[in-house]
């Protein structure tokens, strides 16, 4: 908890309006009672009554509308509360014409940079294992799985030279199943762990990424990715290649598009990724996917959004915050 965020005066704003409307409304009040003919009898008279009611009714409207046009800013207050989300940062209450509760909103809006801090400091760590996880299974698929696979086929690779005429076309048909099974580990274990991010760089990462997509769902990738950016940290390009992976994963499962773009460039100076595509777009409910990838964006500061139209394609743009990367 950072202590330092927290606004450390405590003016009680609020309190001492309530209590001055109060005050002013028993005040009027207790006058009105004092300069007034009216008089109240012990026991009450009947004709008393109504001028009894009627000065009540008048105190305890007064007080109820007062007292409401001071509360009215909490209604701001809740409906921020409302939409608050901590993978949209920035939300916040301005205090302005709201005196009374600017100690409420300060702290309000404090409490927010605490939390937005923690959940972002909170998810780069999950991310962080995440990764080394990935890296983990990665490693034994491609070290044991494959190496054992690899073993086995170069076993049947010598069966199949000895093996009578007969036999041979069966032992070719397991052999291709084993090689295909080899490939397969191969593709899972590169999905894991991006390998070629480290071997040769993120725009060629991202080249595979499209091809290997569009093999995969038989959907073309155009593929606009500036080549030689320099600059970028090894963080940043590890979420630019999960966004893409996560971006195109869907265009696979629910766009049924015809073609995607995937773009990484410069726009206005800032590295600017975007996913393309002209399926059939949705009204997004945001599930695990999108939101790892606002997670992700947060690491690095950036600025996803996501605009998909039904009927005419989804758009997916994460935003670098300037200076990430430099062309070259
Ligand atoms: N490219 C897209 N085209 C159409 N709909 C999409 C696309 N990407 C995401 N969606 C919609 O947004 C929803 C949420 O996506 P996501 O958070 O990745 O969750 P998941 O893929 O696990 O369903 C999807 O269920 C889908 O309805
Ligand atoms: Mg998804």
């Amino acid at each position: 908890m950072r202590d330092r965020d927290v606004p450390r005066s405590a003016p009680m704003g609020l309190f001492r309006r309530l209590v001055t409307i109060n005050g002013l409304v028993f005040t009027v009040g207790t006058l009105v009672l004092a300069v007034s003919p009216a008089t109240v009898s012990s026991p009450v008279v009947l004709t008393e009554v109504p001028v009894l009611i009627l000065g009540l009714a008048f105190i305890l409207t007064a007080n109820a509308l007062l007292v409401r046009s001071s509360l009215a800013p909490l209604d701001a207050l809740t409906s921020v509360m409302q939409r608050v989300d901590l993978l949209r940062t920035g939300n916040r209450l301005s205090g302005n014409g709201n005196r009374d509760l600017a100690h409420v909103i300060d702290t309000f809006n404090a409490m927010l940079d605490r939390l937005e801090a923690e959940r972002s400091e909170s998810s780069a760590h999950a991310l962080a294992a995440q990764e080394g996880e990935r890296e983990r299974i990665a490693r034994e698929l491609h070290d044991e799985i494959g190496q054992s696979l690899t073993v086995v086929l170069l076993g049947l690779k010598r069966t199949v030279d000895r093996a009578p005429e007969d036999l041979r076309e069966e032992l070719h048909v397991t052999q291709e199943a084993v090689r295909a099974c080899l490939d397969e580990v191969r593709v899972v274990a590169r999905r894991l762990r991006p390998g070629v991010l480290a071997d040769l760089g993120l725009s060629s990462a991202l080249t595979a990424l499209g091809s290997e997509f569009s093999q995969a769902s038989g959907v073309p990738v155009t593929r606009r990715v500036d080549t030689g950016l320099v600059g970028l940290s090894q963080d940043a390009e590890l979420v630019l290649y999960r966004i893409a992976q996560e971006g195109l994963t869907n265009v696979a499962r629910h766009a049924k598009a015809s073609r995607v773009v995937l773009s990484l460039r410069r726009e206005r100076g800032r590295l600017t990724l975007t996913i393309t595509d002209d399926g059939r777009g949705a009204v997004i409910k945001e599930g695990a996917g999108i939101r790892g990838m606002r997670e992700r964006a947060l690491l690095i500061n950036a600025q996803l959004t996501v605009d998909s139209t039904p009927g005419e394609g989804t758009r997916i743009a994460l935003v670098l915050p300037p200076g990430s990367a430099e062309g070259a």
